[in-house]
Parts: structure tokens; sequence; C-alpha cells
């Protein structure tokens, strides 16, 4: 698909991956809707960087677990720039704890961000490109769907689902021309990772176990995301950016 003069979505972009992924559409020449939940000002700096592009966004405040929100990302969508032509369900959280520590809250809001958050979206956002004849859904999923870890069920879980649904949608999809794939990273370096790794020491110590010795850049992740998008035979796959950490 072309993504020069497209509208695109981007769940989660006010920071770290779908940052990237939003100023990597605007690069090459779509509309960008950055969606954010608490980032206000960093989302609104991220439209500024979209704007000086020569492409034009909006910045759209919504929960995406939440059905009425997700519906309400792509109504204002529609509003501003009349359709949608690419979803990006980037939004994400991460949390370890041993599931006998859990609370259902914790597991409940996991599944909820990731898995009902790729539904809410698509369910949405899938009208509209039924009627334009094309479109492209990427999920952010992750390798811990492909290989776990101890201590992050719901994370792990969530993920794994959202691996599944974006097959089994490609699938329901394809005849109209719509395609679906979901990027796995590994550990990328943004504030999600810096969190778990106790800050800037901690990651470079987390990436010289990966087989290619470094962490990823979001930018790497966003590039992979223009591959599956722009590439027209590709559906129902799922691109592993993880420096070759889900081989060991
Ligand atoms: N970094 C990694 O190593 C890694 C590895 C594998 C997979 N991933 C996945 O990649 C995605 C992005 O991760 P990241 O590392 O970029 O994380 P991050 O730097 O912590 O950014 C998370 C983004 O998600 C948004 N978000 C969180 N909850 C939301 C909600 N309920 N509704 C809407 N937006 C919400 C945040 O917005 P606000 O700040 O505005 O609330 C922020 O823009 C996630 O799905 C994550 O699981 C990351």
């Amino acid at each position: 698909m072309e993504v020069k003069g497209k509208v695109a979505v981007v769940s989660g972009s006010s920071r770290g991956i779908g940052k990237a992924i939003a100023l990597a559409l605007a690069n090459e020449g779509a509309n960008v809707v950055i969606n954010y939940y608490r980032s206000r000002e960093k989302a609104e700096r991220v439209l500024e960087e979209i704007r000086s592009r020569g492409v034009d966004g909006i910045t759209v405040k919504a929960d995406v677990s939440d059905y009425s929100q997700a519906s309400y990302l792509i109504e204002e969508t529609v509003k501003a720039f009349g359709t949608i032509h690419i979803l990006v369900h980037c939004a994400g959280i991460y949390q370890k704890k041993p599931l006998i520590d859990m609370s259902f809250e914790e597991w409940d809001r996991m599944i909820k961000i990731h898995l009902y958050g790729a539904y809410n979206l698509a369910k949405h956002a899938i009208p509209h490109m039924v009627k334009n004849g094309e479109g492209a859904i990427i999920t952010v999923s992750s390798q811990r769907a492909i290989r776990p870890a101890a201590n992050i069920t719901h994370y792990a879980a969530a993920k794994a689902g959202v691996i599944a649904f974006t097959k089994a949608l490609a699938l329901e999809l394809a005849p109209y021309n719509i395609r679906v794939n979901s990027i796995a990273p590994g550990p990328i370096d943004t504030d999600l990772l810096r969190e778990i790794y106790g800050g800037e020491e901690g990651v470079k110590e987390r990436g010289k176990k990966v087989p290619l010795g470094r962490v990823g850049k979001p930018e790497e992740v966003a590039e992979a995301v223009l591959t599956l998008i722009k590439n027209d035979f590709i559906t129902g796959a799922v691109l592993l950016v993880d420096g070759g950490a889900s081989l060991v």
C-alpha cells in the first residue's frame, strides 16, 4: 500500500515505539492521528513534529481498553480526515509479577489494553477500510508471546492472544484487500524497558544477552512496520524485530 496521502491511527503514540511509528508514517507522507492516554504534552510535541514534516495530524485522548473510547478515537479520525487506511495498535503496558501475587485487576488491565484494545480499534476501523477497498492493520505484539518468561503470565497471554487475533483477522479480511500483520519486538530502548531494567545501565546489560549484543531502537521497529504496510503480499505475518532474542 502506498503510504503517501493516507490516514493512519497509531494507538499509544505519545512515547516510545508508537511515537517512532507515527513519525515514520509522517515521513512517508501520511496524516497521522496521535493517540495518548496520560501523556498529553508529549502527544502534542509528536504532533508538532508531524506537522513539521508537511503532513497533518490530530491528538486524541482515549484509553483503548475501553470500547467507547476506542470508538471515539476512530470517530475523531474520520471527522478530521474523512476515513482511515492504516491502523497500528501499539499502546501497551508491562509488569513483572508472579501469578500468585497478581490481583484480578492487574490481570484484567493487561489483557484489556493489549487484546481488547486490538478488538476495540479494529472493530471500529474496519468498516471504513472495507468502504475504501483497502487497508492495513498492524498489531504490536512481543517476542514474549513466542518465548514467554516467568512472572509475566498476563503479558505473555495478552500478546499471544494478539497474535492469534491478527492471524484470524487476516483470513477474515483478505477478501476485502485489508491486510493484518503483527510486529513482535524484542527489548527496545523505551521508557518501558528503562523502567524494567532500572535505567540506561540496566538496559545496556540486557542488551548483552541479545545475540546482536544490544537492545533495539524504536526506529528499527518503525521501519519494519512500514515494510508490513507497504508490501501488498504480506498478511497474517508475525515479524520479529528482536536482534535474535527469541532464539536464546
Ligand atoms: N519496549 C520493549 O522492549 C517492547 C518489547 C516488546 C513489545 N513492546 C510493546 O510495544 C508497545 C509500545 O511499548 P513501548 O516500549 O513504546 O512503551 P512506552 O514507552 O511505555 O509507551 C507506551 C505507550 O502506550 C500508551 N498507553 C498505555 N496505556 C494506554 C491506554 N490504555 N490507552 C492508550 N494508550 C496507552 C502510552 O501513552 P500515555 O503515556 O499517553 O499514557 C504510551 O504512548 C507495547 O504494546 C509493548 O508491549 C515493547
